[in-house]
């Protein structure tokens, strides 16, 4: 049986005095959730205080981004270890904003991956085309390369502690959201693709998860979908009250 998983990025938003009252308020209304994994990716500056008021509550914790080595002159870069350390669970890792905006590729985020499964850190590793690259027949392609680069030498063993996020690029933020039925057919091939990089049984133990302007009003249509085994969001996870009515889908 997969997980079914929730997760939040705040990407660049909220103080810690903010970020632990959202968490506060989270916390008290989803204390009866038992049936599905929520996460919340909150900024660096964030993360000890969230981890410290989550502690032995059903909500995990995820950084948005980590350098793949352990320590060393990466001035502003911050590792597993030290993500560890706080103690976080997850980390989201080739993020579209870290791809396209800070111009991190394949190589590098495989690296990442890597470092995080040797640290012991579960990663929520996304990939997802542009608009560009769907409207011209790429799509397939794009997530297809994505994924066999991103998770190059992962064992059969460490990817049951990757989680995918298939993240089409056009989606985030914008308010437009792939068709169930389109989402759906990512999340298959990449499920299949899996299948052929590790085995059937492995690939059908993988969390696939859909992000791009997911909200309360269609996040049913979405999870209802064979493949579609939970979210990743980001405008909607920054209020708790509207990110409840998510998870409670
Ligand atoms: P969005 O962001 O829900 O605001 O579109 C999703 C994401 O970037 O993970």
């Amino acid at each position: 049986m997969r997980k079914t998983i929730i997760a939040g990025n705040w990407k660049m938003n909220k103080t810690i005095a903010e970020s632990v009252s959202l968490v506060k308020e989270l916390k008290k209304i989803s204390a009866d959730v038992r049936n599905r994994e929520i996460i919340v990716c909150p900024a660096f500056t964030s993360l000890s205080a969230v981890a410290a008021e989550l502690k032995s509550s059903n909500i995990k914790v995820g950084a948005q981004n980590m350098h793949f080595e352990k320590n060393g002159a990466f001035t502003g870069e911050i590792s597993a270890l030290m993500l560890k350390d706080i103690p976080v669970d997850y980390v989201i890792l080739g993020h579209s904003e870290r791809r396209h905006v800070f111009g991190e590729g394949d190589e590098l985020i495989n690296k990442k991956v890597k470092a995080a499964l040797l640290n012991g850190l579960n990663s929520i590793f996304c990939v997802g085309e542009t608009l560009k690259e769907r409207e011209s027949g790429k799509t397939k392609d794009v997530i297809g390369n994505q994924v066999l680069k991103g998770l190059k030498d992962v064992s059969k063993k460490d990817i049951r502690k990757v989680v995918i996020a298939y993240e089409p690029v056009w989606a985030i933020g914008t308010g437009k959201t792939a068709a169930p039925e389109q989402a759906e057919e990512a999340h298959l091939f990449i499920r299949k693709l899996l299948g052929k990089i590790f085995d059937d049984n492995t690939s059908n133990s993988v969390s696939i998860l859909y992000g791009g302007s997911v909200k309360p009003d269609n996040i049913k249509e979405l999870i209802a979908k064979e493949n579609i085994d939970g979210a990743l969001v980001g405008g909607a996870s920054l209020d708790a009250k509207i990110f409840y009515q998510i998870i409670k889908c």
